[in-house]
């Protein structure tokens, strides 16, 4: 899919581009986690290039799912400073984002000044796609660029309806993503799926599932399917398989057979106690954290052999701790260079900046949710209105 960018020539001093940015990264102690901020890292190019230009960039985006609700814990403020920082220049916070005091105040910016706007899902208008709201975001700028993939799968005003109202393009983070995400995997494939639910990875599954030589089962993905190979319900997370989810697992077992590889073993908590466990010597009382070692041997054998890898969702349980198999993968990954891997989604993105991953990766992808709709072929609102005619 090609999509419509913006020259660089028709950037001019004090052009006011409106750009939405994904900055949903995680928050500390009401400042930018520096070891998670590697979504944020990718939006300084375009900004950057912008500002040389002498425009004025108003970023917008979200943190969190407020829905419609002021709430101090999800304020864009540490962002803001956060950009403070990084372009070592002063960032005006605007609060009020739809009043007609606060588009006066940008307006009066001088060239090379940024703007950041309160989370816009304080709004309910935003994920409503409102129309009004739209507009209202348009007010403040000349030129709209979309550089947040991660949201692209979102039908929300910032996204979608914006586009009706300024001269629109894709940022590239865009480009970027749609030009990797959509790249010929080379066989043998190995397609990594983790996470705790599979419900949201099921289409992606279906879809990537065809395509690939093996598919290496990780996290609730893989507890969900060893429940429906042993007709035992397993839980994660404190949580028993819903059955709904079992009965995904058994659709799924049904169309990939073999070509589905589940954990031989796990790192469970039985009575309080941390322990390996034989994935045949599961109890239903166990309480499952991660992958286990031999798994991890497996896994790391059939990545050895691969050519391509789409690595999605952790193996274990990341808040409860349970990290060596997400870990372990990685370094697997890391170790042959002919292959592609590409990595996608926040928690485990974030996970690898910290444990210093991502540079084994030939391609990160910024999105979480929007990565796996897009290689589920699914067809992006936030990149439908973006192409090239
Ligand atoms: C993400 O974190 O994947 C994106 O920012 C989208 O967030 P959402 O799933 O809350 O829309």
């Amino acid at each position: 899919m090609e999509l419509k960018t913006l020259p660089l020539s028709q950037v001019k001093r004090g052009t006011r581009i409106l750009m939405r940015v994904d900055c949903n990264v995680p928050i500390k102690s009401r400042q930018v986690d520096v070891e998670s901020d590697w979504r944020l890292e990718q939006t300084l190019e375009d900004i950057n290039a912008y500002l040389q230009k002498g425009a004025i960039v108003i970023l917008m985006g979200h943190l969190g799912r407020p829905r419609g609700l002021t709430k101090l814990s999800l304020s864009l403020r540490p962002v803001a400073r956060w950009y403070e920082i990084k372009l070592g220049k002063k960032v005006l916070f605007i609060k009020d984002v739809v009043s007609k005091k606060s588009v006066q105040k940008v307006a009066g910016l001088e060239p090379g000044s940024v703007v950041m706007l309160e989370n816009l899902r304080f709004y309910p208008n935003e994920t409503f796609n409102c129309i009004w709201f739209s507009k209202r975001l348009a007010r403040f700028a000349d030129i709209y660029v979309n550089d947040a993939f991660g949201v692209s799968h979102r039908r929300h005003a910032s996204v979608k309806n914006v586009t009706r109202f300024l001269p629109s393009y894709a940022g590239s983070i865009l480009v970027n993503e749609t030009k990797e995400l959509s790249k010929k995997r080379v066989s043998p494939f190995v397609f990594v799926l983790g996470g705790i639910k599979l419900k949201t990875k099921m289409p992606t599954l279906l879809m990537l599932g065809r395509e690939a030589d093996e598919i290496l089962l990780g996290g609730g993905v893989a507890v969900a399917v060893v429940s429906a190979l042993m007709n035992k319900v397993f839980q994660i997370n404190g949580k028993n398989i819903s059955r709904r989810e079992l009965s995904l697992a058994r659709q799924a077992i049904k169309k990939f057979k073999t070509k589905l590889v589940s954990p031989i073993d796990f790192i469970c908590s039985r009575n309080g106690k941390l322990q390996t466990v034989l994935t045949l010597n599961l109890e239903k009382e166990d309480e499952i954290l991660d992958i286990g070692p031999s798994s991890i041997k497996l896994y790391s054998a059939s990545l050895k052999r691969a050519k391509s890898v789409v690595f999605n969702g952790a193996m274990g349980s990341l808040d409860s701790g349970a990290m060596s198999g997400t870990e372990a993968i990685a370094k697997a990954l890391s170790i042959s260079v002919s292959q592609q891997a590409i990595v996608g989604g926040g928690d485990t993105v974030g996970f690898l900046q910290k444990k210093k991953l991502l540079k084994h990766f030939k391609f990160v992808s910024t999105g979480g949710g929007a990565m796996l709709a897009f290689l589920a072929g699914k067809k992006l609102p936030g990149l439908k209105v973006l192409k090239k005619k």
